[in-house]
């Protein structure tokens, strides 16, 4: 049985992984670069929708050793699914809206701390 914390661990490796790829599209696309000039493209994109997967499997990986049961989500759960799509999307939103590039800079930092205090301090 894996344990709560491998699956802690398993949070961690995503977490670090997709601010990686976030952090290069981001710097990519500040630089002048477009989908197309970009060399590692593909390999970006796979490790950003690996690594979600990642932080998935290790989130609800420890909510089944806590004992918090599917359907019946507690709020700070919710809002972190929510911060966990916003990561989604924000891989293909520097080459759509070039413009976006420097608000997401600071956006997606912000967001993964703010699901960091979620997991930690669970106000709700
Ligand atoms: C990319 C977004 C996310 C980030 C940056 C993030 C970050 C963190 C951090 C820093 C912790 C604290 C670990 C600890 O001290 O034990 C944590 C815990 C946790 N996270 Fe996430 N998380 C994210 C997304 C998610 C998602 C989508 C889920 C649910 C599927 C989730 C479920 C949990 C759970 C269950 C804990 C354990 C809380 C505990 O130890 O009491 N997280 N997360």
């Amino acid at each position: 049985m894996i344990s709560f914390a491998v699956y802690r661990l398993l949070h961690f490796i995503g977490i670090v992984i997709v601010f990686l790829a976030l952090g290069g599209s981001i710097l990519h696309v500040v630089n002048g670069g477009t989908k197309e000039t970009n060399r590692w493209r593909k390999p970006v994109a796979a490790l950003h929708g690996i690594s979600l997967f990642v932080i998935l499997l290790g989130g609800f990986g420890m909510m089944a050793r806590m004992g918090i049961v599917h359907g019946m989500l507690p709020g700070w759960i919710w809002a972190k699914l929510v911060i966990w799509l916003l990561l989604g999307a924000a891989i293909a939103l520097p080459y759509r809206v070039p413009q976006s590039v420097k608000p997401l800079a600071l956006l997606v930092p912000l967001l993964g701390s703010l699901a960091a205090y979620f997991g930690i301090f669970k106000p709700f």
